[in-house]
C-alpha cells in the first residue's frame, strides 16, 4: 500500500462527515426551480470527492478497507435517499400548486357509469316465460339446426307445402338439415321424451328467409302446448286470454279467427284490439283496429298418432307467438331491424 493513499484517506476521514452534512443541508434547501440532478452530480457524480474516495478503496490496506468501505457507502446512500425524498416532495408541492390554480366544482354530478341492462327482446322473453311458468308450464329447449322430419314431416306438413320452399327456409349443405323455421319441432322432441300429461313452453330463436320492417331472418318465438285427457278449445281460449290480460291488462279485447296450420285442427289466429289506437284504427294495425299476436289450435290427431300418443285418449292444444312482435307493440317500435342493429343510443332507451 502506498503512503499517498493512506494519507489521502486519513485526511478524508476528517472531512467526509462535514461534507455529508453540507450536502444534506444543501439538498434540504433546494427549491422547485433548482436542479436536483446537478446537485446529485456534484456530490455523487463520477468526478465527485466521494466517488474519488470509493475508487481509492481497492488500494487501502486490508485493515482499513472494510471500515472505509462501509463508511463511504453509508454516506453515499444517505445522500441518495435525501435527493430522492426531496424529489418526491417537490413533485407533491408542484401538484398542489396545479390543483390550487385550477377551479374545481366538487358539487358537479359525476359522469354516469355505464350500467348494463337486458335487451328488450330478452326482457319480453323473460316476462312471458315467467307468466307461463306460474301457470305450471315447464321450459324445454330444442336445437336450432333441425331436420326436415322434425321441422315439417312429423308436424304433418305435406311434401309440397310452400313453407318447405327455399324462399322461406334456410337449408344447410345438401339440404338434409335446415335452420328451424319455428319452435313447433320442440313439440315433437318433448313428445319423444315425455309421456302425457305434459305442459311445456319452448322459447328460442327461429330462422326464415325474410327481411323487411316487420320481418327479420332471425327472430324469437315462444311455443306452448298442453296434452292431457279432455283438453278442449275452451282451455286454449282460457289460457291465452289469461296470458293476454297479464300482458296488456283488462282493457284489451281478444278475438279468435279461424286459420290453418298443418299440425293443429282446428286452428286459429288470435288478435288483440290495437294497444296503440285502442281499436280506432292506425298505421300499426293497418286501420283494422286489431293486431295479430298468436297462432294456435288443437294438436292435430295425426301428430299425436305419429308420436304414439293415442288421440282417442289424449288431446292437446298448442300455440306460438313472436317475441319481437310483442316487444315492438310494448315499446312502440315500428322497425324490427332496430332491435338488431346494436345501436347503443336506441338500446339505452329501455
Ligand atoms: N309454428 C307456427 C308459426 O310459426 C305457430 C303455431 C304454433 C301455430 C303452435 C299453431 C300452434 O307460424
Amino acid at each position: 500500500m502506498d503512503d499517498d493513499v493512506a494519507k489521502t484517506w486519513a485526511d478524508a476521514r476528517n472531512k467526509i462527515d462535514r461534507l455529508r452534512d453540507g450536502a444534506l443541508v444543501k439538498i434540504e434547501a433546494l427549491g422547485k426551480s433548482d436542479d436536483l440532478e446537478k446537485t446529485r452530480i456534484e456530490f455523487l457524480g463520477k468526478k465527485s470527492y466521494i466517488m474519488g474516495l470509493i475508487k481509492l478503496l481497492g488500494r487501502l490496506s486490508a485493515e482499513e478497507r472494510p471500515e472505509a468501505g462501509a463508511k463511504l457507502n453509508a454516506i453515499r446512500t444517505e445522500i441518495e435517499v435525501a435527493i430522492e425524498t426531496k424529489k418526491k416532495w417537490l413533485q407533491h408541492v408542484e401538484q398542489d400548486q396545479m390543483l390550487q390554480n385550477e377551479n374545481f366544482d366538487i358539487s358537479l354530478p359525476s359522469r354516469l357509469l355505464g350500467k348494463g341492462h337486458f335487451h328488450p327482446v330478452a326482457e319480453v322473453m323473460d316476462d312471458l316465460i315467467e307468466i307461463f311458468v306460474e301457470l305450471g308450464f315447464m321450459v324445454e329447449e330444442g336445437p336450432e339446426v333441425e331436420t326436415d322430419e322434425f321441422n315439417f314431416k312429423m308436424l304433418n306438413f305435406p311434401d309440397d307445402h310452400p313453407a318447405r320452399d327455399m324462399q322461406d327456409t334456410f337449408y344447410i349443405g345438401n339440404g338434409t338439415r335446415l335452420m328451424r323455421t319455428h319452435t313447433s319441432p320442440v313439440q315433437i322432441h318433448a313428445m319423444k321424451k315425455y309421456q302425457p300429461p305434459m305442459s311445456v313452453i319452448a322459447p328460442g330463436r327461429v330462422y326464415r328467409c325474410d327481411s323487411d320492417v316487420t320481418h327479420s331472418p332471425v327472430f324469437h318465438q315462444l311455443e306452448g302446448f298442453y296434452i292431457d285427457k279432455n283438453v278442449n278449445f275452451g282451455h286454449l281460449k282460457g289460457t291465452l286470454e289469461l296470458f293476454v290480460r297479464h300482458l296488456y291488462g283488462d282493457g284489451v279485447e281478444v278475438r279468435f279467427r279461424p286459420s290453418f296450420f298443418p299440425f293443429t285442427e282446428p286452428s286459429a289466429e288470435i288478435d288483440i284490439s290495437c294497444v296503440l289506437c285502442h281499436g280506432g284504427g292506425c298505421r300499426v294495425c293497418k286501420e283494422t283496429g286489431w293486431l295479430e299476436i298468436l297462432g294456435a289450435g288443437m294438436i292435430d290427431p295425426n301428430v299425436l298418432s305419429v308420436m304414439d300418443i293415442n288421440p282417442e285418449k289424449w288431446t292437446g292444444f298448442a300455440f306460438g307467438l313472436g317475441i319481437e312482435r310483442i316487444a315492438m307493440l310494448k315499446y312502440g317500435i315500428d322497425d324490427i331491424r332496430l332491435l338488431y342493429e346494436n345501436n347503443i343510443g336506441f338500446l339505452q332507451q329501455f
